[in-house]
């Protein structure tokens, strides 16, 4: 049963999403009935998080068995003695998975309530604590120690400072406040310190902050199915088209034993700079990141300078990743998505053209990986019907490990070619409500096959350029 109201987006995205999900091809194949209870569940999946917390493993620095005992041995700090199992995932070999207790109903909620921002109330309900500059409104007397509600503004109609709020308000759960309200609207400007310690949030998970840094990335478990799927190999050349904070670049650095080149591009400078702390803090040396957009990524002459960025030659990399800007619909939780139409529909362009300039930057026999965090056709498995027409040299390739669904109907795709590709779809698994005594009785197996799909949306296609001269 759903704790909250289903995502909710402007009437223009609505619409267009319920023609994608009621599509001709896949009514024929599911009937009317079917497909609307399947985009419906997918509506409440969007708006909770997923049931699972997932961390990779930096396997160069340490073995993940070592890693999964720190791991256990801090939650059970956190969580005073809870003992919440640490897992690992039969074919993700470098993922420890943690599961979500919640959504906890019976909650006592205090008078004192602090009001926080969309985004800061979606890192609560995943596991972190509040910090001062997500903090929108406390209660007029709130003092260091006073025991609080929080709430998150989802539709963004809360005034910094405010003293009350009338809006709609979702309900975190409960915290200690760390300073007075005075302390957090200072006129000298926010502070950037622990704003509320969450101490009952209605969905349990660990807090990461500062925990193992060097030995862990938090991140979804499809974002790490992606890397796998290139399968970078140690002394081979790599691109990472569209790379912050740098996730996956540090995963192919990893998975390549540190020895070889991985290129990562952004075109936003300061988001660079985030890769490149990720990667010293992951102590990855065969990393060079560069501020550069991906659609001007190629060069049609030799450089005389010999430098080593962007942009390349034709044919530069043995493997490149793809992890394409996108509309982010399948990001968990999210309860009022923003976006207006015009800019859900810009990303498809964009995709084409860094597509493009990535299959020129490939080399013959080498491999692409294309994925998205979002889940509509256009995005998805329309951009592989036009790039499997556009370019003859590109071969949709079996993927390993295969976890997720397979594509979704509607582009015109043979089903060959829809089990080929691989869609993360959290409505193929029903709400699940998570209690330390039903987890105790949970099988491992079952757990694991529940992460599979409790996860964000996602879609991933893997091809390779083959010589069609
Ligand atoms: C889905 S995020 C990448 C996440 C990343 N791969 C990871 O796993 O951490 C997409 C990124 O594309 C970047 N981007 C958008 N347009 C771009 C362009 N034209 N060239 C390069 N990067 C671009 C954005 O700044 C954003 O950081």
């Amino acid at each position: 049963m759903s704790f909250f109201p289903k995502i909710s987006f402007r009437g223009e995205v609505e619409e267009y999403l319920t023609k994608v999900f009621r599509n001709n091809e896949l009514i024929t194949a599911l009937g009317t009935q079917e497909a609307e209870s399947k985009y419906q569940s997918l509506l409440s999946r969007l708006s909770h998080p997923p049931g699972f917390t997932t961390v990779r493993v930096n396997t160069q620095l340490a073995s993940v068995k070592h890693v999964k005992k720190l791991l256990f041995e801090e939650i059970q700090k956190q969580f005073k003695g809870l003992c919440i199992p640490v897992l690992e995932h039969p074919e993700l070999q470098d993922i420890l998975l943690i599961p979500v207790i919640g959504p906890r109903r019976d909650l006592k909620k205090y008078a004192s309530e602090v009001i926080v921002g969309a985004q800061c109330g979606y890192a609560v309900l995943r596991g972190a604590h509040v910090y001062v500059p997500g903090i929108l409104s406390t209660s007029r007397f709130m003092k260091a120690g006073d025991l609080v509600s929080v709430y998150s503004d989802i539709e963004g109609k809360c005034k910094r400072g405010a003293k009350e709020f009338e809006g709609v308000k979702i309900f975190l759960g409960n915290g200690i406040s760390e300073l007075s309200r005075s302390e957090i609207f200072c006129s000298s400007g926010p502070l950037n310190g622990m704003g509320i310690r969450m101490t009952e949030p209605v969905y349990l998970s660990p807090s990461f902050d500062n925990v193992l840094p060097s030995h862990l990335f938090l991140q979804n478990l499809p974002s790490v199915v992606v890397s796998h799927i290139l399968n970078p190999q140690p002394g081979e050349r790599i691109l990472d088209m569209c790379a912050a904070p740098g996730g996956k670049t540090t995963h192919l650095a990893t998975l390549m034993h540190d020895q070889g080149e991985v290129i990562a591009m952004d075109k936003i400078a300061k988001k660079v700079e985030k890769i490149k702390q990720n990667a010293e803090l992951l102590h990855l040396n065969c990393i060079k990141a560069f501020c550069y957009d991906g659609t001007k990524a190629l060069s049609v002459e030799k450089r005389e300078d010999e430098q080593e960025g962007p942009p390349f030659l034709p044919e530069s990399f043995d493997r490149i990743l793809l992890d394409a800007p996108c509309s982010g619909m399948g990001q968990r939780p999210n309860m009022a998505y923003s976006l207006t139409l015009k800019e859900v529909t810009s990303y498809q362009a964009l995709q084409r053209k860094l597509f493009t300039v990535a299959v020129k930057l490939l080399k013959l026999g080498g491999v692409l990986v294309y994925s998205t965090c979002t889940i509509t056709l256009s995005e998805n498995e329309d951009q592989i019907a036009w790039a499997l027409k556009t370019f003859p040299s590109l071969q949709l390739q079996t993927q390993e490990p295969h976890i997720g669904g397979e594509g979704m109907r509607g582009a015109g795709l043979s089903l060959d070619q829809l089990n080929l590709l691989q869609r993360f779809d959290p409505s193929a698994v029903t709400l699940q409500e998570m209690d330390v005594n039903s987890l105790q009785d949970s099988r491992e197996d079952d757990l694991v096959s529940l992460a599979n799909k409790d996860c964000i949306g996602f879609f991933i296609a893997k091809f390779i350029k083959l010589n069609t001269k």
